[in-house]
């Protein structure tokens, strides 16, 4: 094992002058830091030009935006007259939309219901006949006994309607609509059930509670 020269000067303090360790230390304070990994401000004519183009590109924004409405950037867009347009709903669109909300669970996707449970609604009377009963019978329910395509049923038919008592509280139009829907469907063919036929009927019974076989079938 090498161990370290008693010569080499450098492990000798006591071997240093004063005067040569104040010259090394004079050196080394007179090294410069390398100029260029200065921090160093922006040049005043780069901040001018930044601070320019931000206020340029506000500007412009604020005056060629259009509010960023889609509408103004398409071309297919006809000049409006202001006046605001009634959406028209198919009503057997939104009527399939409320029974996949509401009937499928019971009357099934088929509308064929369930054996013994629910009724069918393909070509039943109750939904191709009468549309003053149809309507009484999906806007505040059913309860009881009632025969169905020469079947016997005795559940309850909840209330849809916007009434009292309604789990559901569908509006008229989308009352209407799902019974023009089911009028329509799986091969049924009888007409549409209008909104103002629905609010009618509402209005003329008021918050009454589920009806029964008997009291629809007096509607004709
Ligand atoms: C919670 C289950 C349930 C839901 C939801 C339901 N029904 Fe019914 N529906 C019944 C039952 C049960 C009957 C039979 C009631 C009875 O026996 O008195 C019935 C009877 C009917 C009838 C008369 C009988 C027939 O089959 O023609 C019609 C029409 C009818 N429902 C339409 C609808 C429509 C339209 C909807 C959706 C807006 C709907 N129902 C939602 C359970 C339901």
């Amino acid at each position: 094992m090498s161990t370290p020269s008693n010569q080499d000067p450098r492990l000798d303090q006591a071997a240093a002058s004063d005067e040569s360790l104040l010259a090394a230390h004079e050196k080394l304070l007179g090294k410069q830091p390398d100029e260029k990994a200065r921090y160093k401000l922006l040049p005043l004519n780069l901040l001018f030009l930044f601070s320019g183009l931000i206020f340029f590109a506000g500007t412009y924004l604020n005056r060629y935006s259009g509010l960023f409405d889609p509408k103004i950037y398409n071309e297919n867009e006809l000049p409006g007259t202001g006046a605001p347009v009634a959406v028209k709903v198919d009503p057997l669109v939104l009527g399939k939309k409320q029974y996949d909300a509401v009937c499928i669970t019971c009357h099934q996707g088929t509308g064929l219901g369930q054996p013994g449970v629910y009724p069918p609604l393909v070509a039943a009377d109750w939904v191709i006949g009468s549309e003053e009963r149809l309507i009484r019978l999906v806007l505040y329910g059913l309860n009881g006994p009632i025969k169905v395509n020469g079947v016997d049923y005795n559940g309850a038919m909840p209330a849809i309607g916007k009434v009292a008592g309604s789990g559901y509280n569908l509006s008229d139009e989308k009352v209407a609509a799902v019974l023009t829907y089911v009028r329509q469907q799986w091969g049924n063919t009888a007409g549409p059930i209008t909104t103002e036929q629905v609010s009618a009927i509402r209005a003329k019974e008021g918050d009454r509670k589920a009806y029964v076989a008997e009291e629809l079938l007096k509607f004709q």
